[in-house]
């Protein structure tokens, strides 16, 4: 499948928002990846469905996907406030979701896309149950709570093995989302081992030359590779 971008804004510039969502909308980004954490599961606190609100019309404009990281404990109770607000895509840690079957119809019965997150010390086997029911697998390849974290190496055979089980499985329509650490240096690897959407942060929005160029370049960078 054709490589996509999800640039999150965790570290972005946050008193000029809009103006450098637009800029990697305009540079191409398919997607926007909005990181939502609560302070309880994750060690941080971001946004809430105030900021899906936000930036919506400009994303909606460009025809790019917002999706919602939810990186909180109950997600079931936020879920249709962010549903309202405006998210194309939610993905829920399976972690946090001890009916995560129920989770995920929540949010399809809402019209909207599923995902299904995983930490990085959490097994694939916890997704049998789930994987024909999702529209995206997100593989967390840091620890969750932060921007400008080092990717995790391990998570490599982490993404082959899960291309392999969407492959063997004929669920190969089914994303394979990465986050966290993915740069210049990194993206060659984990579209290699199957990776078609890259969440990227700190390499687009925080380096001396422009998130254009930086979504750009990571592009490049990934081009010459396919799963
Ligand atoms: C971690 C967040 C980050 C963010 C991307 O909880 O999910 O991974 O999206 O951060 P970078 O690309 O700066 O590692
Ligand atoms: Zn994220």
């Amino acid at each position: 499948m054709p490589v996509e971008i999800a640039p999150s804004f965790l570290t972005a510039d946050l008193t000029r928002l809009g103006e450098q969502i637009d800029k990697v909308l305009q540079a191409g980004a398919e997607r926007i990846h909005v990181d939502v954490m609560d302070g309880r599961f994750v060690p941080n606190m971001t946004f809430g469905p105030l900021i899906v609100r936000a930036i919506k019309p400009i994303v909606e404009k460009s025809g790019a996907l917002l999706e919602a990281h939810l990186m909180i404990e109950e997600p079931e109770s936020l879920i249709p406030e962010f549903s309202a607000a405006g998210a194309d895509l939610i993905t829920v840690h399976v972690e946090t979701c001890p009916h995560l079957n129920r989770t995920i119809q929540q949010i399809k019965d809402l019209g909207l896309k599923a995902g299904v997150t995983l930490n990085p010390s959490t097994p694939l086997k916890s997704l049998e149950e789930i994987i024909g029911g999702v529209d995206l697998v997100l593989v967390m390849t840091v620890n969750p709570g932060f921007g400008g974290q080092t990717y995790l190496p391990s998570s490599t055979s982490k993404i082959s093995k899960l291309h392999r089980m969407l492959v063997e499985n004929g669920l190969e329509y089914i994303d394979l989302e990465v986050d966290g650490g993915i740069n210049v240096s990194t993206v060659a690897e984990v579209v290699s081992a199957g990776a078609n959407v890259l969440v990227a942060g700190s390499s687009i929005f925080n380096s001396e030359s422009s998130p254009a160029k930086n979504l750009t370049d990571l592009r490049a960078a990934a081009g010459g590779v396919s799963g």
